[in-house]
């Protein structure tokens, strides 16, 4: 039998620590730290008793298997994110950055809602009614019949929801502000933060209310985060941007009835957000075609291409270690093109400083845009104009061959879309036969097939800096 041992947690971070300590090493918390039992914390009440247990009638794979109902909210970059809609009973969890527009979006969400006939409440825990009001005035939502609260108390607030029709929609802007009688610690910390959240969610599986939960992330991961619900909730949704950037990026993290891979993005306006619903246009727009060291990506968003310029500069260094800087990339990834173009095709960058910016605060996750990075890299070191109207996508293996990369026809039907000429793509051939003859049809625009990442290199070099400037003043 495992032995057991108690587990000490920090009550303000829920850092597990094997032993008593005066501090918490992962928050700097004073006398924070509670001996819990395993026994106590893992098991029902029911299964301490010694009760026998009951058998439960156990089921089959298949069966009547209906998509869950779903509400939409008809502002249709929040319902592409949330899988089709708000699902009856679910909780979703909105984290992000202080001040970057969750409770503008949920008001928004909540007044489109109450305006198609749904109940619709809205409990704020961190702004009075009248700010809600005034913020709902601005965005000319005033006239829209949300039932509105200010309060922080779990308890009253499930005995107020529990009155009347059940509501669509709850929101709870935010879950760190909420308290229960039931613990004892001070709102914000884990414990409140958990037990506010397990209340919250019982509450929309019986009444099969859908509950929208904000909570804030600071960057350093100060305040007791939302993250400690994250596994208790249907759906976590992140929303970002940055304060230099008017755009917002709404992503599932996880989705129990979705797909965790769509963006929603929006525009911070004078008059709220607004939907965006083609953000390629957006990330283009500004570009800066006559300059070395940029580079147009083909990305894929869940099922929506998304094309946005890579930048890179590449300097030499005045340090004894180079810098390297990335915006909206993974710095590792960075660090292996870097090595790849070194081994494998001569391109020595030790001496220089390399700085990556995904243009326009757009943040990256495929390994697609290896091959967008690299070109903007080597036009950057050789001073060579890259074509202005050629993207690239593909990735890049350490041995230096550039490989095909999923969804190629939907990448380069954006590209073609938006007025590109010429796609820089891995070699495909075998890939692309096979989906050529199902799909009957030759690329939309035409394709130049690399092997390698020297061919890409080759290419560029080939253009030279002075060629390049003169292409550009023919355009
Ligand atoms: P808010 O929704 O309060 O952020 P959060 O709830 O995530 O903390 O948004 C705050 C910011 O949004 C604030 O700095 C002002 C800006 N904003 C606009 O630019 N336009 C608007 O119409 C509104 C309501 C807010
Ligand atoms: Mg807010």
């Amino acid at each position: 039998m495992a032995k057991k041992t108690a587990s000490f947690i920090c009550q303000a971070c829920g850092a597990v620590h094997s032993r008593w300590q005066g501090k918490c090493d992962a928050c700097g918390a004073w006398n924070s730290i509670a001996e819990e039992s395993p026994a106590a914390v893992a098991l029902p009440a029911a299964h301490r008793s010694g009760r026998k247990g009951r058998p439960i009638e156990l089921q089959s794979l298949a069966g009547s298997n209906e998509s869950p109902p779903r509400t939409q909210t008809r502002i249709e970059e929040f319902d592409r994110v949330t899988g089709g809609g708000i699902v009856p009973g679910s909780v979703l969890l909105i984290g992000g950055d202080p001040g970057i527009g969750k409770s503008t979006l949920l008001i928004q969400v909540s007044a489109t809602l109450a305006r198609a006939g749904h109940r619709v409440i809205y409990v704020s825990g961190e702004e009075a009614v009248e700010q809600v009001r005034l913020r709902a005035e601005r965005l000319g939502l005033a006239n829209a019949p949300v039932e509105l609260a200010a309060e922080t108390n779990v308890e009253d607030i499930a005995a107020t929801l529990s009155q009347g029709r059940t509501p669509v929609l709850v929101v709870i802007d935010s879950i760190q502000t909420m308290w229960t009688d039931s613990a004892e610690s001070a709102p914000g910390t884990v414990t409140q933060v958990r037990s506010s959240a397990q209340i919250l969610i019982r509450y929309a599986k019986q009444a099969g209310a859908a509950v929208i939960l904000v909570g804030h992330v600071t960057k350093d991961g100060q305040i007791a985060g939302p993250r400690v619900v994250e596994h208790m909730v249907d759906a976590v949704l992140s929303f970002e941007g940055d304060g230099a950037h008017q755009f917002r990026i709404l992503r599932a993290q996880k989705n129990r009835f979705g797909p965790t891979d769509e963006i929603g993005v929006f525009e911070m306006t004078g008059l709220g957000l607004s939907e965006v619903p083609n953000p390629s246009e957006l990330f283009l727009s500004n570009r800066d075609r006559g300059a070395p060291g940029t580079a147009v990506y083909a990305g894929m968003e869940g099922t929506r291409p998304v094309l946005v310029e890579i930048q890179a500069l590449v300097v030499p260094t005045s340090l004894g270690t180079p810098r390297r800087a990335v915006v909206g990339w993974d710095p590792s990834r960075l660090s292996m093109v870097l090595a790849v173009l070194e081994a494998r095709c001569g391109i020595k960058l030790g001496g220089h400083d390399v700085h990556l910016n995904v243009a326009g605060g757009f943040r990256i996750s495929e390994p697609a845009a290896d091959l967008a990075v690299a070109a903007a890299l080597v036009s950057s070191l050789s001073g060579a104009v890259l074509p202005g109207d050629n993207v690239y996508f593909g990735e890049i293996s350490l041995t230096g061959a550039a490989r095909p990369v999923p969804h190629g026809p939907a990448r380069l039907k954006e590209a073609a879309k938006l007025g590109f000429a010429r796609a820089v793509v891995p070699d495909a051939k075998a890939k692309e036969r096979g989906g050529k003859e199902r799909d009957g049809g030759a690329p939309p625009i035409p394709l130049d097939v690399i092997g390698s990442l020297a061919d890409l290199v080759a290419g560029i070099a080939a253009r030279g800096p002075r060629r390049a400037t003169r292409a550009v003043e023919e355009a």
